[in-house]
């Protein structure tokens, strides 16, 4: 009987060496997107295909895409025409797109780039390697929504340290600009028990600090349990040493949530809260549900609990109508709460969404424009925060090698700043005491403190 065993078990491994392929996965778009790559690679993994560097040596090439501007598709787009000459070259590599943009050009694709052979929703990746077993179909396209996964998958992730976990997919906010409630689906929010699972087995793993992901995280809740009592479990029943999470909606960011910031240690001091506009009429017709008054009092409440607290934002200029004095609303607001960095953008109309309706009448020269020295401006205060750091001691996640320069190690302040000091290897995966001694717009550079 053990032998029979033994022999299906030998003819089964002899079958999935055979059917194994070398795959690449190449993610664009958000930490969503960076997050579903490490799952898909993962469970790509568990049924015997191989990571290789290169789209080159790879039999699967899979596009993890994102749709939000223009841009990112254009981008998406560009590497589909370099990966076409690939396959006349060989015709047995296949193509995958996956994700965002999969799902809003899921039946435009197949004429668009017929050379495609998958096309696979966000919610329907982790099911590749079954189509790729199963599916004779060409293309394979498939988009429904609703996803369930193991929470004992590990994902593959390229810092050992610091890792992701989502922890709710879709949204239900339906901003007027944005798409990413059509091709995300719904908000489902997953499990606490779930969650603490995951978290505890990426702590074995060696990961020291986890972010979790979602795109209104304020409004994950599980039953009764709502998002600062998650937070809460994590700290007290697990061990991991630090909790970040984004993003946040000013709307739904609660009293309760920035006094567990302030409060417990394990919280890092920072958060990524999205403006999009000084102005409160721009703000009401992108369907924010907030005022920057409402905003503005968030950031008193969030200095006052946490007075180091870094603050990060998103920010749209040129949205449809608005003005000259509504875009200098949004330097304005950028002024008065001074932010530690900006994810600034131009608006981008997007099929099918509500501001899709408005005239997209600020013409691209003035976007551009008013993008340039918004940028500007958030450069001169990003460069001025870091100065406030110089001299500070901070406590930092080394996680690597510095990529400039290999004597140099790497890492996290609590306020989400990369730190680049000299120091031996041994000190990656640790918590060390940096010393801040100089500083540009984007990085700090220190000096490892020899007593704790
Ligand atoms: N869920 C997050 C953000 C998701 S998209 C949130 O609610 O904040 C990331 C950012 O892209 C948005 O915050 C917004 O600033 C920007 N964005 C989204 N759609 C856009 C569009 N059509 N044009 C320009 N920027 C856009
Ligand atoms: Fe888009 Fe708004 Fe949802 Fe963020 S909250 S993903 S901006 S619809
Ligand atoms: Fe993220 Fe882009 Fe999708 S921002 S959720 S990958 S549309």
């Amino acid at each position: 009987m053990e032998e029979r065993k033994a022999a299906v078990y030998g003819l089964f491994d002899a079958l999935k060496a055979y059917m194994a392929l070398k795959y690449k996965i190449v993610t664009f778009g958000c930490q969503m997107n960076l997050a579903d790559s490490g799952i898909l690679a993962s469970v790509l993994e568990r049924h015997g295909h191989r990571a290789v560097k290169s789209e080159k040596e790879a039999d699967l090439i899979i596009l993890n895409t994102c749709s939000v501007r223009k841009k990112a598709e254009t981008r998406v787009f560009g590497r589909l025409s370099e990966l076409s000459r690939l396959k006349k070259e060989d015709g047995r590599k296949k193509i995958a797109v996956v994700g965002c943009m999969a799902q809003r050009l899921a039946g435009r694709l197949p004429s668009l780039v017929p050379y495609v052979d998958i096309i696979l929703g966000p919610d329907r990746l982790f099911d590749l390697p079954a189509y790729l077993e199963n599916g004779s179909e060409r293309p394979l396209v498939r988009t429904e929504f609703g996803c369930e996964f193991d929470p004992d998958i590990l994902p593959v992730r390229e810092n050992r340290y610091a890792a992701f976990i989502t922890i709710s997919r879709g949204c239900d906010n339906y901003c007027t600009y944005c798409i990413v409630p059509y091709v995300r689906g719904p908000e489902r929010n997953i499990a606490v028990s779930s969650i603490l699972k995951r978290v505890r087995s990426l702590v074995d793993d060696g990961a020291v600090e986890i972010t979790f992901l979602g795109q209104n995280v304020n409004a994950y809740h599980d039953g009764s349990i709502n998002f600062p009592q998650l937070l809460a479990r994590v700290a007290h029943e697990t061990e991991v040493k630090r909790i970040r999470f984004m993003t946040s909606h000013p709307r739904d960011m609660s009293e309760e949530l920035i006094e567990l910031i302030g409060q417990e240690p394990k919280m890092m001091p920072h958060v990524h809260l999205p403006l999009q506009s000084g102005s409160d009429r721009i703000l009401q017709r992108m369907g924010r549900n907030y005022t920057s008054e409402h905003y503005l009092s968030l950031i008193k409440k969030l200095r006052q609990a946490a007075p180091d607290i870094a603050i990060t934002t998103d920010l749209i200029v040129g949205f449809p109508s608005e003005s000259e004095k509504e875009y200098e609303m949004t330097l304005e607001a950028v002024r008065t709460v001074q932010f530690d960095s900006s994810f600034m953008f131009r608006y981008s109309p997007r099929e099918g969404t509500g501001a899709a309706d408005y005239e997209d009448d600020v013409p691209e020269e003035e976007k551009i424009r008013r993008l340039k020295k918004l940028i500007h401006l958030q450069k001169e205060i990003a460069f001025k925060k870091n100065q406030e750091e110089v001299g500070k001691i901070r406590s930092v996640l080394v996680d690597g090698v510095s990529r400039r320069n290999v004597a140099e190690l790497k890492g996290k302040t609590g306020r989400n700043k990369t730190i680049l000091f000299k120091a031996d290897q041994g000190h990656i995966g640790a918590i060390k005491s940096v010393e801040v001694t100089s500083a540009d717009s984007w990085t700090l550079h220190g000096k490892l403190m020899e007593r704790e």
